[in-house]
């Protein structure tokens, strides 16, 4: 049986080959289809339009599965942390002892920033959004670091990973304390990674700074889940700047950007903001259920539905359980958190969310936990992006490596104005 697809046009058969990954997906190769048949295809949004092969994440959205280069994010939620999540993504396999040790020293030992740019962080208003100066503050850092900028400079690549890792967490906390007009917080060698964050988010010079090992273990997990997730639209930006050649850092900070809109990883602010109308509202929830229903309000399930899960996204089942934990430890009894299971209740059990395979995703409860762990509202999407640079690197080397690569350009249909002369200003 013919291993390709049969394209009808007008009569004449176009075979094209059909690709089948190592998950058994089938794609059409469509690399010939300008040329041979003059048409393109249309998919707004890309939902059925593959851009690139990739060996970093896979996903099965009617089963609920995603893995990390193969290893479920079950299993490795379970047995390891950020960090070597992080090198798994970023090289492939698991690292040694040696390797880790290896890593999480050079991520000790690049947490500083220039001096200079903490000056930086005087030109932004003190209420500026930290997702804004995240992605200036990403780009200004490789004014700093021009020698690895070059994105064909390979032999750094473990250096540029590390410092880019371990900065964008002193700069999230920087900003932080910007926010705050207090003084910033130095990173502690002596710390982990996500240890390190806290203390630069929360000590102050007046007061010791007790740290909660449950606190830190709590937003290790949520770092790792969110580390990378296929061709997510923000990690599609960084591919896509990527291909035109643009090194690592001005394609992080496009990640930034696309990562910040509320459909996307905004939405776990969105989530908060949502069960806090509905609680200090004391509305309804069958109300809430069936606004989120009608197409004529704006009102939608933040942290519901997915593009690609059609069923439970695992990062909500493990957060999910991680909610009831953490807020336990820290002994919160969060009012959010019991509405947050009272919709979740009522739309799995409501058609609308039926019958359209809406689930909650990974935002639905991320948020709650971050917020029982004491990061404000406006610093969630920022810690999304300090989990998910590692995948945006993995991905970012991966559009490097290819030896076929293009620079990304869509093509699309015209639908404007036909042809026409133009019209002297006093004829018109
Ligand atoms: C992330 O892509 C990734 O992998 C993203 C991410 C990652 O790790 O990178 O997983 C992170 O971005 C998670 C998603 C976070 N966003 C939200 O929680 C915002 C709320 N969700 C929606 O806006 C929406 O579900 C999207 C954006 C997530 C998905 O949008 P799609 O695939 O374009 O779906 P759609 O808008 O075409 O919706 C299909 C139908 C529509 O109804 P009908 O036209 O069939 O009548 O479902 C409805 C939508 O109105 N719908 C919702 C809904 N989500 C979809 N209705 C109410 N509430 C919702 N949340």
């Amino acid at each position: 049986m013919s291993k390709d697809a049969i394209l009808k046009i007008e009569g004449k058969d176009y075979n094209m080959p059909i690709v089948t990954g190592s998950e058994g997906e089938k794609g059409i190769d469509i690399a010939k289809l300008r040329a041979d048949t003059g048409h393109i295809t249309l998919d707004p949004g890309f939902g059925n339009t593959g851009s690139s092969e990739s060996k970093i994440t896979f996903i099965d959205g009617d089963k609920g599965i995603l893995r990390y280069r193969g290893y479920d994010i079950e299993d490795l939620a379970a047995n390891s942390r950020f960090v070597e999540v992080a090198y798994l993504l970023i090289w492939g396999e698991l690292p040694s002892q040696s390797q880790l040790t290896k890593f999480s020293d050079m991520l000790t030992d690049n947490a500083l920033i220039h001096e200079n740019l903490k000056n930086h962080f005087e030109g932004f208003p003190w209420n500026a959004h930290p997702m804004a100066m995240l992605s200036a503050m990403i780009n200004a850092l490789s004014c700093y670091h021009p020698e690895l900028v070059d994105p064909d400079n390979r032999k750094e690549e473990l250096k540029v990973a590390a410092r880019l890792m371990s900065k964008i967490r002193t700069i999230a906390a920087f900003s932080y304390k910007m926010s705050l007009g207090e003084p910033f917080t130095y990173p502690d060698p002596h710390r982990r990674y996500v240890a390190n964050l806290l203390h630069m988010m929360f000590s102050v010079p007046h007061q010791k700074y007790e740290q909660q090992p449950e606190i830190a273990k709590a937003l290790d997990k949520i770092l790792m889940l969110h580390a990378d997730h296929e061709q997510n639209c923000s990690t599609s930006t960084v591919r896509i700047v990527a291909s035109a050649g643009s090194n690592l850092f001005s394609s992080l900070s496009a990640g930034v950007c696309a990562l910040w809109g509320n459909l996307h990883g905004g939405a776990n602010m969105g989530v908060i903001s949502m069960l806090q109308k509905i609680h200090e509202g004391g509305l309804d929830i069958k109300k809430c259920i069936e606004m989120a229903k009608d197409r004529e309000s704006d009102f939608r399930l933040m942290g519901f539905g997915h593009r690609v899960y059609k069923n439970f996204d695992p990062r909500a089942t493990i957060l999910r359980a991680h909610a009831d934990k953490v807020l336990g430890i820290l002994d919160i009894n969060d009012p959010l958190l019991n509405i947050a299971r009272r919709l979740e209740e009522a739309a799995l059990k409501d058609s609308f969310f039926i019958d359209r395979k809406l689930y909650p995703n990974v935002d639905f409860y991320s948020g709650l936990i971050m917020r029982a762990v004491g990061i404000p509202t406006d610093m969630f999407t920022v810690l999304f992006a300090i989990g998910r640079l590692p995948g945006w690197i993995a991905h970012w080397r991966e559009v490097n490596e290819d030896p076929n690569g293009r620079i990304s350009r869509p093509r699309q249909i015209y639908t404007g104005e036909p042809q026409r002369k133009y019209v002297p200003i006093d004829k018109r």
